[in-house]
């Protein structure tokens, strides 16, 4: 309690977003797109490619990433919470995210780490806000807590016609069941395959939109290509030199 009587309220919500953007020194890269789009591969290649140059590299995921969001990742992708309806996925969905940006990803972006992630709060745009009609008050309030101004600085929209998408993702997933959004039908893939592009088109400077329909290493090319001219990956100093700096 203040001497005035009111609750005080202490946060442990880390240092202010002025001082996140002062002390940030990694880039935080995003791929986002549909089922079967080639996300993962590609996180996976760049994050390779970034190693080879000697830069530290964080490759993670959403939902999931730190013990605590994977623990809720379950909850979602096994459709127990689908039940509770959209919005209680938007904040569950929020609730991972706030613990993998907390203590995982805004550490590492400190220590001068490259974070790239294999979805992020794009994903909570599109499935839950325009898919799930969850208002976008809540959504940008969600974002505004759990992200503050730990934002991506560049991030990939893989794009491909849903039903190849949904075609690759049955072929990778195998015996596997089909998780609460796979299990969606084609329409829902479809307005999710728009709702990405009209995404690109608000935010043309952070989002790029990739064909991803060509080969994998011709996609990879075309991303490192931008990745090249946008964050400059060979100025930054190599884990070897940051660790005697
Ligand atoms: P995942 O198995 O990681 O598959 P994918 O290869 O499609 O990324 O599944 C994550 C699923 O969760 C995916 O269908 C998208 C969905 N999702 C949301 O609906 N909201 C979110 O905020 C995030 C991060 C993912």
């Amino acid at each position: 309690m203040s001497r005035s009587g009111g609750l005080q309220y202490k946060t442990d919500r880390g240092p202010s977003l002025a001082a996140c953007r002062a002390v940030r020194r990694g880039h935080f890269i995003t791929f986002e797109g549909g089922e079967g789009t080639g996300k993962s591969t590609q996180a996976k290649l760049l994050a390779a490619r970034l190693k080879s140059l000697g830069i530290d590299v964080l490759l993670t995921r959403e939902p999931g990433g730190s013990p605590g969001a994977e623990a809720v990742r379950h909850v979602l992708l096994s459709g127990a919470a689908k039940p509770l309806g959209p919005y209680a996925e938007a904040i569950l969905f929020a609730a991972a995210r706030d613990d993998h940006v907390r203590s995982v990803i805004r550490p590492a972006l400190e220590q001068g780490t490259w974070v790239v992630s294999d979805r992020f709060a794009d994903s909570t745009r599109v499935y839950q806000g325009v898919l799930g009609n969850v208002d976008p008050n809540l959504i940008r309030r969600l974002e505004h807590i759990t992200i503050g101004g730990t934002r991506p600085d560049l991030t990939f929209i893989l794009d491909l016609p849903a039903d190849i998408g949904l075609k690759r993702a049955v072929r990778r997933r195998g015996s596997r069941p089909r998780d609460r959004f796979e299990a969606e039908g084609l329409a829902f893939h479809r307005k999710l395959r728009e709702a990405y592009l009209e995404l690109a088109e608000h935010e043309p400077e952070r989002c790029m939109v990739i064909d991803a329909s060509a080969h994998m290493t011709k996609i990879a090319s075309v991303i490192w290509a931008l990745v090249d001219a946008r964050l400059h990956p060979a100025e930054t100093p190599s884990e070897l030199e940051n660790a005697v700096s």
